[in-house]
């Protein structure tokens, strides 16, 4: 039952130490736990301070029962054994602003059945629900007091996702945040999520718009170990203006010690939604029935069939509603290569196979326009650095942002880009996963040079794709091209930021 429940206990002294310190509570108060799991906030709150009521709630009812067990003999112990985010008192507004304090480590990600997720988008319109320490965050301010403090332990993908803007928004009207701790996943013991680092988050609820305008958050990283969390030795600390998460796009807490590189992604003069259209690719609905491989060396290609070259069609420019033979195309799929991809994979373009990706409830037929076109293929996920390759009029699967360029002379320009330090930089200031979606590439901020530079630009990258077809080394002029692009961003750096339009840019 782990994945309904998602029982991650905090199994790490550092950790609840370093919780229970910031939500320094007081004598007399009343505090929720609203996620107790075997209680390890409640024995630490109570070794803190005995003069204190705990409400704690916890869904699953073995768990529950040893609670109501143990604290059977401490009257200011009151243990629910109910669901937290239906209690009829928190949803109905009765206990809106009751706590002084609440200190949770919600569970991630918890699998909801249909008719309870239904339930919960009702009462929680405005939330992304699937995401269930949201809900408990959300719910949980409106619980706290005027002046009550809060300390959450989450993923810290609230932080920047573009599903979580209201949560964000919320956050930041109602609360003074104090401090953000941002850590690697691997510190909880027992959980290690690819996607995304854990954070604990200190906040106080106000209703003083001064008080939140004048806020200054601490944004503390760079942890190596979890005693960090409670020495802060060779941490990273950078404080941010409130007011200034609440200005940027979406309250993405857009954080770095580089003020130039955080200017230009404000208020940069062009982005590379202004200049080009990011879009997603083709779904079948059912890939290992309509997608071949050409051999299985191919990442994660075990499950597929290899290809047989007398299948593949040979026109260059198929029509959008298919083939009347049963015959395959070329199509990019995700995965990180720079620059060149050839051709790995093959998607069933007969009729037949085109009227089940128009038709079929899964399949996506999107962004069709931009079949067979030119444009960039950069994967939706990166593991480090990101990526792009030519598209070069192949169609490309939901794995890829397609990105084309309105003026197709920036087309090279926007590859050598794409592939360079810089580029991997600014997209992971918009957003620190490894999530590159389309929402995301449209928010880089882009330079445009003078005509000299995008054709030395764009001649380097021609020689760069030629190699690739020969699979020459090319790594010396990759490094001239980041080294390029370094000196786009960094020098001339006043140019770069809003008052000066590039103006090459608007006569396309
Ligand atoms: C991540 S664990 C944390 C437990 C404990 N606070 C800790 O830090 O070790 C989350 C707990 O919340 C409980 N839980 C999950 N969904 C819940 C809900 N909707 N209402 C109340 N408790 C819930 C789970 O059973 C689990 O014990």
């Amino acid at each position: 039952m782990a994945s309904v429940y998602q029982q991650y206990y905090t199994k790490s002294d550092e950790i609840t130490k370093y919780m229970i310190n910031k939500l320094s509570v007081t004598p007399h108060s009343l505090v929720l736990e609203p996620c107790a799991g075997d209680g390890v906030f409640i024995e630490a709150l109570l070794n803190k301070e005995q003069d204190i009521t705990i409400d704690a709630f916890e869904l699953d009812p073995h768990e529950a029962a040893k609670l109501i067990y143990k604290y059977d003999n401490n009257k200011n112990v009151v243990i629910k054994n109910e669901d937290t985010l239906l209690h009829e008192d928190f949803i109905n507004g009765h206990y809106d602003g009751r706590y002084d304090f609440i200190i949770a480590n919600p569970p991630y990600g918890a699998w909801q059945d249909y008719e309870k997720r239904e339930q919960l988008k009702h009462i929680y319109p405005n939330l992304y629900i699937k995401e269930t320490y949201s809900t408990f965050l959300y719910l949980s301010i409106s619980l706290l007091k005027e002046k009550g403090r809060l300390v959450f332990i989450t993923p810290d993908t609230y932080l920047n996702l573009h599903m979580h803007t209201f949560l964000r928004k919320y956050i930041l009207q109602h609360t003074k945040v104090e401090e953000i701790s941002i850590f690697p996943a691997s510190f909880f013991p027992g959980v290690n999520f690819g996607y995304s680092k854990l954070s604990i988050i200190t906040l106080v609820k106000t209703s003083n718009n001064i008080e939140i305008f004048n806020n200054k958050i601490r944004i503390i990283s760079n942890f190596k170990e979890s005693m960090n969390l409670l020495n802060q030795d060779n941490t990273k600390s950078t404080i941010i203006d409130q007011k200034e998460i609440l200005n940027n796009t979406s309250y993405a807490f857009i954080y770095s010690d580089d003020n130039y590189l955080n200017n230009l992604l404000k208020h940069s003069s062009v982005y590379i939604g202004d200049i080009a259209n990011c879009v997603t690719g083709i779904y079948t609905g059912d890939d290992k029935k309509y997608i071949k491989v050409s051999n299985h060396t191919i990442k994660n290609s075990k499950n597929y069939e290899i290809i047989n070259t007398a299948e593949i069609a040979k026109t260059t420019k198929p029509d959008l509603n298919g083939f009347d033979a049963n015959l395959f195309i070329p199509m990019i799929k995700g995965g990180n290569t720079r620059f060149l991809k050839k051709d790995r994979w093959f998607i069933n373009w007969s009729r037949g196979a085109v009227a089940f990706y128009k038709t079929n409830k899964k399949s996506r037929f999107q962004n069709s326009q931009y079949y067979f076109k030119q444009g960039i293929a950069v994967p939706m996920v990166s593991s480090n650095t990101v990526t792009a390759s030519l598209i070069n009029y192949r169609i490309f699967d939901q794995s890829i942002v397609g990105v084309f360029s309105k003026n197709n002379d920036y087309i090279l320009f926007l590859l050598g880009f794409f592939n360079t330090s810089i580029c991997t930089k600014l997209l992971r200031l918009i957003n620190p996963s490894a999530n590159n979606s389309a929402n995301y590439i449209k928010k880089l901020p882009i330079i445009i040079p003078d005509t000299n530079t995008i054709l030395h630009i764009n001649g380097l990258v021609e020689t760069i794709l030629a190699a690739k077809n020969l699979d020459d080394d090319t790594s010396y002029i990759e490094n001239e091209l980041n080294d390029i692009f370094n000196v786009l961003y960094y020098e001339n750096r006043e140019k770069n930021i809003i008052k000066n339009k590039q103006p090459e840019l608007f006569e396309l």
